[in-house]
């Protein structure tokens, strides 16, 4: 094999391990007026369920699982998306799901910004600069 073949070959595994760039609010939940939903999905989620994500597989989560670009994509995915933000549910489901974001992704929600996206889910994700009705 040939060094060109070699380099590329090597640049071609390098690419599996880059880390993805954060899209941070912008391109998911756009229609959304509570800020903290937008902002936390933008940084933890968007990046592989917005059109506009910057992970280089995100088309594997937005082609084929959910998108989280508008709200309604968010009110369908209710069920889902209170699975996969609490750990402990996710792992026990039969099947256990992987928890999202996965543990792989460089930024992780803290407890605090888990709760606030699930209490907002479980209030019916009013769309209020609130986050309340
Ligand atoms: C690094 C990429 C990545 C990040 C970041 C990420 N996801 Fe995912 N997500 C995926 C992939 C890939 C799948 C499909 C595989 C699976 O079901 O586990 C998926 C599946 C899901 C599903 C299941 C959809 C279904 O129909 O069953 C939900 C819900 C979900 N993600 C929500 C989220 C939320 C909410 C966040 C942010 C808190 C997030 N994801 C962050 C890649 C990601």
């Amino acid at each position: 094999m040939g060094l060109a073949a070699l380099l590329s070959l090597s640049a071609c595994f390098h690419d599996e391990d880059l880390t993805p760039l954060p899209i941070v609010t912008e391109g998911c939940l756009t229609d959304v007026a509570y800020e903290p939903a937008r902002r936390l999905v933008g940084v933890y989620c968007a990046d592989c369920h917005a059109q506009g994500g910057h992970n280089a597989t995100h088309k594997d989560a937005w082609g084929h699982a959910i998108q989280l670009d508008t709200r309604q994509e968010w009110l369908d995915g209710k069920k889902h998306l209170l699975i996969r933000l609490q750990p402990a549910v996710a792992t026990d489901e039969d099947p256990p799901v992987d928890v999202m974001p996965q543990l792989s992704f460089p930024f992780q929600p803290t407890q605090a910004e888990r709760d606030t996206l699930i209490e907002w889910i479980k209030r019916g994700s009013p769309n209020t600069v609130s986050g309340f009705e």
